[in-house]
């Protein structure tokens, strides 16, 4: 039976559509990207919601009785043999939760891709382990794994999420190993998600790049905010909790409707309130947050030059900014004039500090932009 939610704001996981806000055109999107068999690149920010709407997409597909869904997060792997190594798992654990006669089933997947396999303890749940000495051997068990999805009497989307890191791969020729595996796929289709809007982006549209114009793209924008307004309102009277909709909309604003933030906030205020929530304690939560985080946002302070956090701390204090170099600006915060504030920003931008959207400079965590906005 599944545990029952206690606080319907969701911080870390998604569970069903009853706690996931919208997105109603955007999950449409997904699905019918792939139910017409085209595979589907989704890009936004960090924290807006792309995993959310994979498993929300995942959640409507399952549905289907000829469908099934692979999630895959490639974010640990460092290499070839290790997206295989995830890969293979993520199928074989698949298999075991969908058939008692697994084991049979995937017998020629195992022995096709050489892996040894494994039970953990606790669970039951099966391992592989698996050891690739040759290039060749690797590439023989990827097109294995490939092939076992393509044969069965089921279609499979396979979503491999924070696919940039396949960028990071020190073998060859990634990408045109795996564009040649997936366009020749029947009854298999991918979504591709990733925040490094830029890699991804000259990945799969840069013309000779293996990945060129072989996928729709989805860049996943904000909740709207009325909608969001409303989720959140109903989430409160569910449960017997009254909350003004002037509140709901200023920490909306306040929190840059930028999805975990929006999330985590409400979830705190939904902990510490009674019956009606005041503004109070709306206040509380807001220094709460940044109270908890505090000692880790000065422990940030060590990764930058002391002119690189004072530019942050001036791009927090303006809520954002669009002109960097404009003289008012610089003189308002005692940075100093020409090119340093350039070199500055870019580091920010590397490090992920800093976040560009539409021509304005954010610091890219909405807690850390509230806490350096408020500190000496
Ligand atoms: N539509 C939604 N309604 C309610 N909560 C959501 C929604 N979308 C995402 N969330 C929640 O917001 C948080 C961030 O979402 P998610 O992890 O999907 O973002 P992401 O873009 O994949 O982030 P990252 O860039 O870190 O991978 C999660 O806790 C998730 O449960
Ligand atoms: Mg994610």
């Amino acid at each position: 039976m599944a545990v029952a939610i206690e606080n319907p704001f969701l911080v870390a996981t998604y569970h069903s559509p009853a706690y996931f806000c919208d997105r109603t055109a955007e999950t449409k999107r997904v699905t019918n990207a792939l139910t017409n068999g085209r595979n589907l690149t989704l890009l936004s920010a960090r924290r807006i919601g792309k995993t959310g709407l994979i498993k929300n997409a995942f959640y409507q597909l399952q549905k289907k009785k000829d469908w099934q869904t692979l999630y895959v997060d490639i974010m640990p792997t460092g290499n070839l043999n290790d997206f295989i190594k995830l890969l293979g798992k993520a199928v074989v654990e698949h298999e075991w939760r969908r058939s008692k006669n697994y084991l049979k089933k995937i017998a020629i997947l195992l022995s096709g891709i050489s892996a040894k396999l494994s039970f953990d303890p606790i669970t039951g749940a099966p391992e592989i382990g698996v050891e690739y000495k040759t290039r060749q051997e690797s590439e023989k068990s990827l097109s294995e794994i490939f092939r076992y999805l393509s044969t069965q009497d089921v279609k499979y989307a396979v979503a491999f999420d924070e696919f940039q890191q396949i960028t990071c791969y020190p073998e060859k020729n990634i990408e045109a190993l795996l564009r040649s595996h997936i366009q020749h796929l029947t009854g298999v289709n991918f979504v591709f998600s990733g925040s490094n809007k830029h890699l991804l982006t000259s990945m799969f549209s840069d013309y000779g790049r293996p990945f060129y114009q072989s996928s729709d793209f989805l860049f996943l924008e904000k909740i709207e905010a009325n909608a969001y307004c409303r989720f959140i309102r109903e989430k409160f009277a569910k449960h017997g909790k009254a909350i003004a909709t002037e509140l709901i909309k200023e920490a909306l604003e306040y929190y840059r409707v930028h999805t975990f933030y929006v999330q985590y906030f409400f979830n705190k205020l939904f902990e510490n309130s009674e019956k009606t929530v005041t503004k109070v304690m709306v206040e509380q939560v807001h220094r709460l947050i940044l109270e908890e985080r505090e000692h880790i946002y000065y422990s940030y302070r060590n990764l930058l030059t002391s002119y690189q956090f004072l530019l942050l701390k001036a791009i927090a204090r303006e809520g954002g900014i669009s002109q960097p170099n404009a003289s008012d600006f610089i003189a308002k915060h005692g940075l100093k004039q020409g090119s340093s504030v350039n070199r500055a920003l870019s580091a920010l931008v590397d490090k992920e500090m800093v976040y560009e959207e539409t021509g304005v400079y954010y610091v890219y965590d909405v807690f850390f932009s509230k806490w350096l906005a408020k500190i000496f």
